[in-house]
C-alpha cells in the first residue's frame, strides 16, 4: 500500500524533491490548511515546493476537489439548468454584468460569485459597489433564494465557501506563487465547482492586459480549467480571448457599468455585445440548450438585448440586492476630466490593455492593498475608435481623475501605452 505523508514536513519534502501527491495527502493537507492546524511557514514552504516542481494533473483535480469540499457546497431545487462563467481577468471587461443577466433571461439560473480587482485588472464586484446600496455581501443562503426567485445574483467569496483556498490564496499574494498554472486551476475550481452549477464558461484571456501574456500559456490555463470542470461532471467551454486592447470604450468602476447598460439596453460597443452574444451561446451550448436542441440563437440573444429583456433582468437583480440605478445615474462625474491627445499622426491601433489597467489602479480605480477604497468615478473614455487615422493634437481619450495631479501623471504614463498601426486581430483566438 502506499505510504501516507501526514505530515506537513513530509509533503513539503516529497514536493521539494519532485514527487506527486496522492489524493488522500491532499485531503489531509487541505483540511489542516482549513483549520488552521498547518502554520503559514509551512503552507508557504508547501506552494513555492508546488510552484517550483508543479502538480500533475490528478493533483490539480484531487487539489481543487479538497479545496472544494473545505467548506459549504450550495445545494439547488430541481430546475433551470445552473450555470456560470469564470473570466481570468481583463481591462474594460465589463462582460460579467451583461452575460448574467442575459443567461437568466434565455432561461438559465446563473450564481455567479466574483471577485474584485486584482493587480491592473479590474473586478466585477467593484464595478457593481459603484452602484449606490448595491449588496455583493451576500450570505451564501440568501444568494441561494436569489437565485432561485430571480434566477440571477452576484456576490463575493463567502468565508464559509472554499475556506482553504482564500488561506491559500492570501499566502501565494505574499509568497509570489500566484502564477502557477496548477495552483491557479485547483483555486478557481474550488469555488466554482462549490457554486453546484451544472456547467461552466471560462473566458480566459491572453495578451498585454492579461496575466497569460501569450496564446499558448492562455490555452494551457484554459485545458486545466476545462480539464478539471469535465472530470468532475460539470460541462464546460473555454474560449482564449484577446485582451491587448480593453474591451469596449471605457474602463473604470462607474463608467464600465454604464457601458454594460448601454449594451443590456440594445447599444454600446460591439466587440462587448458580440463577445457577450458569443459567451452566451456557448454557456447555453454546455447547459445542453443550443440551438439545435431547441434553445435561443445567437439572433434570439441579440433580440433580448434589444427589446430590454435582459436589462429588466439586470434591474431585478440589482433592486433585490439593495442598489439604486436612480442614484446610479445621478452620481456626478469625476472631478477632473482630461484629455489624452495624439503626438503624432498614423493609424491609432488603440491602448495597450496592460498599461491602461495600471494607470486606471494608480488614479484609484484599482488597489495596490486589499483595503484601499476605490473611486468607482475615475477611468478611461475611449473618444475615437480604434484603427483610425490621426493627426498630431486629435483627441483620443478622456481620463476621468479625481485632481489635476493624477490626471496628468496619468496622461505622461499612457502616451508610451499607444499602439500604432497594428491591425485589429480576432477577438476570440481559439475555443476549447
Ligand atoms: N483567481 C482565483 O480565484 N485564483 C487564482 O489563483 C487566480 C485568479
Amino acid at each position: 500500500m502506499e505510504e501516507l505523508n501526514t505530515q506537513p514536513v513530509d509533503l513539503i519534502a516529497a514536493k521539494r524533491e519532485g514527487s506527486a501527491h496522492s489524493r488522500e495527502e491532499l485531503r489531509h493537507f487541505v483540511s489542516g490548511i482549513a483549520s488552521g492546524l498547518i502554520p503559514d511557514y509551512q503552507a508557504a514552504a508547501w506552494l513555492m515546493a508546488a510552484y517550483l516542481n508543479g502538480l500533475d494533473s490528478e493533483e490539480t483535480i484531487a487539489l481543487a476537489l479538497a479545496m472544494r469540499d473545505s467548506g459549504s457546497i450550495l445545494e439547488w431545487s430541481e430546475g433551470p439548468g445552473l450555470s456560470d462563467k469564470h473570466s481570468t481577468g481583463g481591462v474594460g471587461d465589463k462582460i460579467s454584468l451583461i452575460l448574467a443577466p442575459l443567461a437568466a433571461e434565455a432561461g438559465l439560473r446563473i450564481p455567479m460569485i466574483s471577485g474584485r480587482s486584482l493587480a491592473h485588472t479590474g473586478g466585477t464586484l467593484d464595478k457593481l459597489e459603484s452602484i449606490p446600496g448595491m449588496s455583493v455581501d451576500l450570505e451564501l443562503a440568501e444568494f441561494v433564494s436569489l437565485v432561485e426567485t430571480n434566477r440571477v445574483a452576484m456576490c463575493g467569496q463567502t468565508p464559509d465557501l472554499a475556506p482553504a483556498d482564500r488561506r491559500l490564496y492570501s499566502l501565494r499574494d505574499a509568497t509570489a506563487t500566484v502564477s502557477s498554472i496548477p495552483l491557479i486551476c485547483a483555486s478557481i475550481l474550488s469555488k466554482k465547482l462549490a457554486e453546484g452549477t451544472d456547467s461552466l464558461v471560462f473566458d480566459v484571456k491572453a495578451g498585454r492586459g492579461a496575466f497569460m501574456k501569450d496564446t499558448a500559456s492562455a490555452r494551457e490555463l484554459a485545458a486545466g480549467l476545462t480539464g478539471i470542470a469535465r472530470s468532475t461532471g460539470v460541462n464546460a467551454v473555454a474560449m482564449v480571448t484577446s485582451m491587448d486592447r480593453p474591451l469596449g470604450l471605457t474602463v473604470g468602476n462607474a463608467l464600465e457599468v454604464r457601458e454594460a447598460i448601454e449594451v443590456l439596453r440594445g447599444s454600446g460597443p460591439t466587440d462587448i455585445r458580440d463577445l457577450t452574444l458569443d459567451l452566451a451561446a456557448a454557456m447555453l451550448a454546455s447547459a445542453g440548450m443550443s440551438e439545435a436542441e431547441n434553445g435561443p440563437s445567437i439572433e434570439d440573444l441579440g433580440e433580448m438585448l434589444d427589446n430590454g429583456r435582459a436589462y429588466s433582468r439586470f434591474v431585478v437583480m440589482v433592486e433585490s440586492q439593495g442598489g439604486d440605478l436612480e442614484a446610479f445615474d445621478a452620481l456626478p462625474t469625476a472631478a477632473v476630466r482630461m484629455e489624452l491627445t495624439s503626438d503624432r499622426s498614423g493609424v491609432w491601433s488603440g491602448m495597450d490593455a496592460g498599461i491602461l489597467g495600471e494607470t486606471v489602479r494608480m488614479m484609484g480605480g484599482g488597489r495596490y492593498r486589499m483595503d484601499q477604497v476605490i473611486d468607482p468615478l475615475v477611468g478611461w473614455e475611449q473618444l475615437l475608435p480604434c484603427d483610425t487615422a490621426v493627426i498630431p493634437g486629435e483627441p483620443l481619450a478622456l481620463l476621468h481623475a479625481s485632481d489635476n495631479d493624477s490626471a496628468a501623471e496619468a496622461v505622461r504614463l499612457l502616451q508610451s501605452g499607444i499602439i500604432w498601426n497594428e491591425p485589429a486581430q480576432p477577438l476570440i483566438r481559439e475555443v476549447l
